[in-house]
């Protein structure tokens, strides 16, 4: 496992159709020479994912979902299990992402199902967290980000798993947290981390995601605490997301 890497993951969200992703992925793998700065993983949209495990397979770079059931099987219409997953060689998969918590209802309740899911399966979740505008402005964004940790990872034991912190204000608006309230956010977390899980803690990274893009990616990623980035609609250029991949080699990682 390359846990001891930062990541730099790339939400698709619902982009790209079946050729789209194999074109895209061929040109990252010529991109990306190896050996990677970081570790690199693409989260494309479920009808893509077989065609892009074909592609990424002895890449280097990882494949994830996301989203997934909390349960392996059953009569759940339209769901996907995280089994069928990890079959089609899923590493990771995001959780709780703030669009399925606005628009799907999701709560922290089903993320922290959906996270003992994943881990029983053998998948790596990602656990999304962060304010809205409106928590922040009421300096209400720990309360926030202590509620979604505390009932997301309610009963998890096993810190096989990465946190994500996305800032609702900053996803697809063009506002990124300066890297100082990443920081801030960010060591927050890993204090909470550390408290809830022990030394396991050293091996749970804490993304930044919201608006990121090659030119602020470098600063964001200096920041100590900042472990690696999730990135959207940056992630959708294959040159752009390169050029942030590329950003690890000169802005040194901070996680040990
Ligand atoms: P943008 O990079 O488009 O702001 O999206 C961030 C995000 O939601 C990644 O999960």
């Amino acid at each position: 496992m390359t846990i001891n890497q930062p990541l730099v993951a790339g939400n698709w969200k619902m982009h790209k159709n079946i050729r789209e992703t194999r074109e895209f992925l061929h040109s990252l793998i010529k991109l990306l020479r190896p050996p990677l700065p970081c570790e690199v993983a693409i989260f494309p949209p479920f009808t893509s994912l077989p065609a892009a495990a074909e592609i990424l397979t002895d890449s280097g770079i990882a494949l994830g979902a996301q989203n997934v059931h909390w349960e392996p099987t059953g009569a759940f219409t339209g769901e996907i299990s995280p089994l069928f997953l990890v079959e089609l060689g899923c590493r990771y998969c995001i959780i709780g992402h703030s669009e399925r918590r606005l628009l799907f209802g999701e709560t922290d309740e089903i993320c922290n199902r959906k996270i003992k899911a994943a881990q029983s399966a053998g998948l790596r979740p990602i656990l999304c967290c962060g304010e809205t505008l409106e928590e922040r402005n009421a300096h209400q964004t720990i309360e926030i980000l202590r509620r979604q940790l505390e009932k997301g990872l309610k009963g998890i034991t096993s810190a096989d798993l990465d946190i994500a912190y996305e800032p609702v204000w900053a996803i697809g608006t063009g506002h990124t947290a300066t890297p100082d309230q990443a920081a801030e956010i960010h060591n927050w977390i890993h204090l909470w981390l550390r408290s809830r899980f022990d030394d396991a803690a050293d091996h749970i990274r804490v993304l930044y995601g919201g608006s990121v893009k090659p030119e602020n990616a470098m600063a964001l990623i200096r920041q100590t605490g900042v472990d690696g980035l999730l990135v959207g609609g940056a992630s959708l250029d294959v040159n752009t997301f390169s050029i942030i991949v590329n950003s690890f080699k000169e802005g040194q990682s901070v996680f040990s």
